[in-house]
């Protein structure tokens, strides 16, 4: 059975634009009322080590004003950790992070890492806060965030947003396999990265997969027809695949 489909809308890059300039325009608390309004399901923020978009003072604003579930991005670093305790979002995603990306390059190796992720999840689902690992589509590392206890994986389709053809497919049938493996173990899929209203519907449709997570190609789409329409075209094109 194919349930429900979320959006999350990432905002970061509405951060990026205010940060530019140093003021306090645009406000990416303001974007995710509006992604809210039309139709996100919920608003994904990443912190990053060097706050390079997202603010401490943004996850606080984000955290008082917003009636749909927060998801905080983070490394599993005990700085990030002890935010998100004092912050209690609806969900933290654990990410790779390296100062020198330009953004998340590749999934976090929860299978090499999984005695140094292990303490960081206990502490945030002792705080009922719902942790998901951003991991490649890979069965090693499903494997891991079974043992790992995960309630939620979230797959990055960072490879499959960047290939063509028959390259393209293969990735789209490894995402569907790795799906099917996390739901079949008791895991909530997600995906998320590079998805675009192009390259959205075949993600969307694989029956397991509960939530994506967009946020770069909204936020400049937004620049050509409006943060409002860009989300609900988003909004749509997904439903259109239930
Ligand atoms: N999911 C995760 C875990 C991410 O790190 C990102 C990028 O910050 C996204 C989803 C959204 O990716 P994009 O901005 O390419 O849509």
């Amino acid at each position: 059975m194919t349930g429900a489909l979320r959006l999350g809308v990432n905002i970061d890059h509405v951060a990026t634009i205010r940060n530019a300039r140093g003021g306090d325009h645009p406000d990416p608390v303001k974007a995710a009322l509006i992604a809210a309004q039309a139709g996100a399901d919920g608003i994904t923020a990443h912190l990053r080590e060097d706050r390079r978009h997202i603010r401490d003072d943004d996850i606080a604003a984000l955290t008082a004003q917003l009636t749909i579930p927060l998801n905080l991005e983070m490394a599993a670093t005990e700085e990030m950790l002890e935010i998100a305790l004092r912050h209690r979002p609806h969900a933290a995603c654990i990410v790779p992070e390296r100062r020198e990306e330009r953004t998340t390059e590749g999934g976090l190796d929860a299978a090499g890492q999984d005695n140094h992720l292990m303490p960081f999840i206990e502490r945030l689902a002792g705080a009922n806060i719902r942790v998901s690992l951003f991991i490649e589509p890979d069965p090693r590392q499903v494997d891991a965030a079974i043992r790992l206890k995960a309630p939620v994986v979230e797959f990055h389709t960072g490879r499959y947003a960047h290939l063509e053809g028959e390259a393209r497919a293969a990735e789209l049938r490894r995402i569907a396999d790795a799906a099917a493996l996390a739901a079949k173990n008791g895991i909530e899929p997600h995906a998320g990265h590079g998805l675009t209203f192009d390259n959205v519907q075949p993600i969307a449709a694989i029956p397991q997969i509960r939530e994506l997570n967009i946020g770069h190609f909204l936020v400049g789409e937004a620049i050509f027809c409006g943060l409002e329409e860009s989300v609900a075209r988003m909004r749509r094109l997904m439903d259109e695949t239930r």
